[in-house]
């Protein structure tokens, strides 16, 4: 199967990935802005950019310099295309290096927020402060404009901290407006797209989702598709998106493997028996996964054995189904940008080099209907489709499942005390009203026992920790600052209610130099 067979047209940006820490930012505030956005590599030509036909071009950040041989440069036709473009930072740098200006060292690095003095008259600025904190990190700057261009900012030591060839419609700004400490740093991104590029901003996930179902039912035709739910919100997603295009064509196999949160199984299963009628394969596993992992401890020897487990299950219950033709999955747009871009938004791929499951299954096309969204755009498609918020806003849980909640070895009675634990643990967030705010957490069974008294006798049992943690990314986090008075029901609750956990311990760590899950 071809995999340019639909390419869904609308109004877009193609943003140049010259490797930033904000890349996939600069992104999301384009859409959030309401229009599409593309991440493309930075070396992505010309002629593929021109046919997405993008309203403007933005060049983002990077660690590299421009003045090294070996520097990331853009095809120089992108500046003959006839479209507005923007650099951020190492994209400012760029631009006026590959025009004819000139870099060099900076005498002072600037890191931080920064005063920077803006032209308010020009219509990027427009609605911004003529003294304007922005978010800064270089270490060169541009010391002569190219031909064309004026300077229309400055802080203290870069002279040239904004740039503008209004007639060309070329732009550099050196600080990042796509941060959030950027002061109207969306309004200056807004101002970019809507004044200078002529956006209409029309973008939304409703009609992102008629879209994608009509795009799905002209690629699928009368073929049949298999998807694996997991559980976690994407394959959820990517499962009420297929089953609203082609109802019964889609079948969805859900293998419970034990380690599910309390309740998440029959959540999942009622959702899509019920709200959304798919055929619906839920295999319980339970027994074979626990007795592959029986006197097993160490962390990666339990995933290991859990992930050749569910291969196989998957694989015995798809032979059952007889072959299907296309293998769906919720991959998403920072798994593609990172595994380095994709041009278009096709709905059906055909892959040589399907790795993982689909191959173990014997399928070489992959649907991938969500590969072109964010994270915060998955679950708001996912509430536009009439998926219950409590499944769309649950928060991120490995594979793996509980079974890496347990330190050690694991028994039914151990994975027992870690789900009810959790359990009481995302009730008393949720009527904290901390649900939202906290990015991920959850219960862990340690291996500690320890000794402590109840009613008159002496006790000798596990020690439960807290994890909880903030994080825009997982690369890096904090840990979450619960309020004592939530900490003290939660601790009460779980010493009260789960048998044999008598002490309750709170992870207070950050990533790094722990990892947010214990093993
Ligand atoms: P760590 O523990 O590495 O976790 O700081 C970062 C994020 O990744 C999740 N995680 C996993 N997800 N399979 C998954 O699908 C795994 O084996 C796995 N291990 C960690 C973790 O929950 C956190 O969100």
């Amino acid at each position: 199967m071809s995999g340019e067979r639909v390419i869904v047209r609308q109004e877009s940006i193609v943003i140049l990935n010259f490797g930033g820490q904000y890349t996939q930012l600069i992104a999301r505030r384009v859409r959030q802005a309401h229009v599409f956005s593309h991440v493309l590599p930075y070396y992505a030509t010309s002629a593929e950019i021109r046919a997405l036909s993008p309203k403007g071009i933005i060049l983002s950040g990077g660690p590299a310099s421009v003045l090294d041989a070996d520097a990331p440069r853009c095809d120089a036709g992108i500046f003959r295309l006839g479209v507005p473009v923007l650099g951020i930072c190492y994209g400012m740098q760029l631009m006026a290096y590959m025009l004819g200006g000139q870099v060099a060292p900076a005498d002072k690095r600037e890191y931080g927020l920064v005063s920077v003095c803006l032209q308010t008259t020009h219509s990027l600025f427009t609605d911004a402060d003529p003294e304007n904190p922005c978010w800064m990190s270089h270490t060169y700057q541009v010391v002569k404009l190219p031909g064309g261009f004026a300077g229309i900012a400055a802080t203290d030591t870069c002279p040239i901290a904004a740039m503008a060839d209004d007639v060309r419609h070329f732009y550099g700004v050196q600080f990042h407006p796509e941060v959030t400490h950027t002061r109207n740093g969306m309004t200056m991104i807004s101002h970019f797209l809507t004044d200078i590029c002529g956006c209409a901003c029309d973008w939304e996930m409703s009609g992102y989702a008629e879209r994608q179902i009509a795009a799905i039912r002209e690629a699928v035709g009368k073929d049949t598709v298999l998807l694996g739910l997991s559980g976690g919100v994407d394959s959820a997603v990517a499962a009420a998106l297929l089953s609203k295009a082609i109802g019964p064509q889609l079948t969805c196999v859900f293998v419970d493997h034990g380690f599910l949160r309390k309740g998440e199984f029959a959540q999942v299963r009622d959702v899509f028996t019920t709200t959304f009628q798919t055929r619906l394969v839920a295999v319980d596993a339970r027994k074979r996964f626990m007795d592959a992992l029986a006197g097993v401890s160490d962390p990666e020897r339990k995933r290991k054995i859990i992930g050749r487990e569910f291969v196989e299950v998957f694989k015995e219950e798809s032979a059952k189904l007889g072959k299907l033709d296309h293998f769906a999955q919720g991959t998403i747009y920072p798994d593609v940008i990172e595994s380095g871009g994709a041009v278009g938004s096709q709905v059906i791929k055909s892959h040589h080099n399907v790795g993982g499951l689909p191959a173990e299954l014997g399928f070489t096309s992959l649907i991938e209907p969500l590969r072109m969204l964010f994270k915060d755009e998955v679950r708001a498609l996912g509430v536009t489709l009439g998926l219950p918020e409590s499944l769309v806003w649950r928060q991120p849980f490995p594979g793996p499942g509980l079974a890496i909640r347990v330190i050690g070895d694991l028994t039914e009675e151990k994975v027992g005390i870690v789900r009810e634990s959790d359990a009481i643990l995302r009730e008393e967030i949720a009527n904290a009203g901390l649900d939202r705010e906290i990015s991920q957490y959850f219960t862990v069974l340690t291996g500690t026992r320890s000794v402590g008294v109840m009613g008159d006798e002496r006790t000798y049992d596990y020690a439960v920790a807290i994890r909880a943690v903030t994080t825009d990314d997982f690369m890096t986090a904090d840990w979450a600052r619960i309020p004592y008075d939530t900490l003290a029901r939660i601790s009460s609750r779980i010493v009260n209610e789960v048998h044999h956990v008598n002490r309750v311990l709170l992870d207070v760590t950050t990533k790094p130099p722990a990892s947010i899950e214990w093993e």
